[in-house]
């Protein structure tokens, strides 16, 4: 089914100019940037946004890291958008990700990996709601 999910260029992408980049590997892999906008988060907002990891040893880092740069926010489209976004992304960690994902190319470490992307359709729709309105999604 055409899905849509929630994706994050991070702040370590974002210092080292990764974005087009990034974008050409979601594009090639079949997917489409329905939505797209460069924010900077505060650090309460990147906490709010990770409020699931709140009780994780890495959150306080995580949050700090998030809140550290610009980010760009995005909404991807097309078929089965959650899993092959995920595919597209590699591996969390990526010392463990497959050769010609984003975060075998591009990620220094398991936290400062590149990109997020929602996990699964429930997560994709409030991931999307927490920062995008109906009117900036364009498909
Ligand atoms: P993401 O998909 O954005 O979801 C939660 C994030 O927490 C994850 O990607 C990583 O960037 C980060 N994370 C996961 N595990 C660790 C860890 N062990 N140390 C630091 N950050 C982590």
């Amino acid at each position: 089914a055409i899905e849509r999910t929630l994706s994050i260029i991070k702040p370590d992408a974002t210092r080292r100019n990764l974005t087009g980049k990034i974008n050409a590997k979601f594009e090639e892999g079949g997917l489409r940037i329905v939505a797209q906008k460069r924010i900077r988060l505060t650090k309460e907002q990147a906490g709010q946004f990770y409020a699931v990891h709140k009780e994780r040893p890495f959150y306080d880092e995580l949050c700090e890291f998030m809140s550290s740069a610009p980010v760009v926010v995005q909404v991807l489209e097309g078929e089965n958008a959650i899993a092959r976004n995920r595919e597209i992304m590699g591996a969390t960690n990526p010392a463990d990700a497959a050769p010609g994902t984003i975060r075998a190319e591009f990620a220094e470490s398991v936290g400062e990996n590149s990109v997020h992307g929602s996990d699964a359709p429930e997560t994709a729709a409030q991931e999307i709601a927490f920062f995008f309105s109906g009117i900036e999604i364009v498909g």
